[in-house]
């Protein structure tokens, strides 16, 4: 099955044992209600923050998080006070209160900066869990963003539409947008639920989105489990009438999600089209388009176009007509002028997961283990291609 693809999430993964101990020592701290003007979980969260969170944050992290790079300043600020303000209030989000632990600050491992140690990221987790309890309380902060629970239908051979692989459309018209849709086909894994053709199907008002996060609800009555990478966190979706999005490349596996529990979606903004907010990608980030074109010139253009380790294994042999244009579109693909390989590059970049680069569109259709995709690379091919177009996706994720 897909269990390779989805293996290297477990790196991510904070140990239960770590999580479970830090709600033990939860109520333990100093807590200031003087003559502060804060709540007492205002107040404890802000002396978590000043006692547990950021001296870790200022030996690890501050070098390159307060403003020497662009885009990445969430630690921004001349102080512990300032830095709280800058961090709680960094889009694209890296504390997400609603799912303390699949906070990206907990979530992002090693990267040019260092992982965090578990006792360091439990310290932080402690934190965030503080300011979670110092949200005002959600009748405050108007309606809840959630789908009801549903089981999904589960894809056991085939595509759609087969009979023994359903669709899933979950109907928002409940959170305020008649007739438009959440699509996506589901496969059970032995670690958890693997998602593809993940959409969304705007109806006559159009729809913008922010921020989807995944729901599990074990059968036992256990503890909600949220998506552990949060990886939606940055998907902002702006569609006009009629228009079906991709969600952060249409691909997602879901670890610890179990096939047969009830899920939810929950949303940080659902509404009508926003004419003003501009044209949004639903990649795994902000959207936009290709930043590295040069990058994609030089290292993954050709590995779309042409065979990787034998003949026909081309994306492109299939990708210029029917099914698999609309759900890939490589027009342009063998085009030399920048304008034109600038929109191939586009929507290539769509089916791209910066934050986790293995769970990226492209490389899920085409994985071995994939029996919905009518093409897969051996293992060895699959491992040639990556090595190429991640060198582009990796200059992406750094371009300004
Ligand atoms: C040597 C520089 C450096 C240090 C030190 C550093 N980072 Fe980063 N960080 C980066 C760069 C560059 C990016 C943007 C590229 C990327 O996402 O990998 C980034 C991005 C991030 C993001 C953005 C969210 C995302 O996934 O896109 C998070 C969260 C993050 N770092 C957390 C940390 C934490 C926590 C520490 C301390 C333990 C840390 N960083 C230390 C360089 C650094
Ligand atoms: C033999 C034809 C064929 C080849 C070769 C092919 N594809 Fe596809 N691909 C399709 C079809 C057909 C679909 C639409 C499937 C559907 O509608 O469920 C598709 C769908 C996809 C999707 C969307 C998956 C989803 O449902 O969200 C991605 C991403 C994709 N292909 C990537 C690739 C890449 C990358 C390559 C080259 C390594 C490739 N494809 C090669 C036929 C092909």
């Amino acid at each position: 099955m897909l269990e390779t693809l989805v293996r290297q999430l477990n790196m991510v993964r904070l140990s239960v044992g770590a999580l479970a101990l830090v709600s033990l020592v939860g109520c333990t701290g100093l807590i200031d209600d003087g003559n502060t003007g804060l709540t007492k979980e205002e107040a404890a969260a802000r002396n978590a923050w000043i006692n547990s969170a950021a001296p870790v944050l200022t030996t690890n992290c501050v070098a390159c998080h307060n403003g020497s790079r662009p885009m990445i300043e969430f630690l921004s600020g001349a102080d512990d006070i300032e830095r709280r303000t800058a961090i709680l209030a960094f889009t694209p989000a890296v504390i997400n209160l609603e799912a303390p632990a699949s906070s990206r600050l907990l979530t992002k491992g090693v990267h040019d900066g260092p992982a965090l140690l578990a006792s360091e990221a439990s310290d932080i987790l402690e934190w965030i869990k503080k300011e979670k309890d110092a949200q005002p309380a959600p009748e405050e902060t108007g309606p809840t963003l959630e789908t009801v629970q549903f089981t999904p239908l589960i894809c056991t051979a085939g595509t759609p539409p087969a009979a023994t692989c359903p669709v899933n459309d979950v109907d928002l018209t409940d959170l305020g947008l008649p007739g438009a849709k959440l699509h996506f086909v589901a496969q059970a894994l032995g670690s958890g639920l693997y998602l593809n053709q993940l959409s969304v199907i705007a109806a006559a008002d159009g729809l913008y989105l922010e921020h989807p996060l995944f729901a599990s609800y074990p059968a036992d009555g256990s503890e909600t489990r949220f998506d552990t990478i949060d990886r939606f966190f940055n998907v902002k979706i702006n569609a006009m009438a009629n228009v079906t999005e991709s969600i952060g490349g249409g691909t997602a596996a879901f670890i610890g999600f179990t096939a047969t529990d009830k899920i939810s979606i929950h949303f940080k903004a659902l509404k009508a089209f926003q004419p003003d907010a501009g044209g949004g990608g639903g990649g795994g980030d902000t959207g936009g388009g290709c930043k590295a074109l040069a990058s994609f010139k030089t290292n993954a253009q050709a590995l779309f176009r042409t065979a990787v380790g034998g003949a026909g294994n081309n994306c492109a042999g299939c990708h210029l007509a029917g099914n698999a244009l609309s759900a890939m579109n490589l027009t342009g693909i063998a085009a030399t002028d920048d304008p034109t390989i600038q929109t191939v590059c586009n929507q290539i970049r769509t089916r791209i997961n910066t934050t986790d680069l293995n769970q990226s569109g492209i490389y899920l259709a085409a994985d071995p283990a994939n029996m919905n995709h009518p093409f897969k690379f051996t293992a060895a091919q699959l491992t040639t291609f990556k090595n190429g177009v991640n060198v582009w996706i990796n200059a992406e994720k750094v371009a300004p």
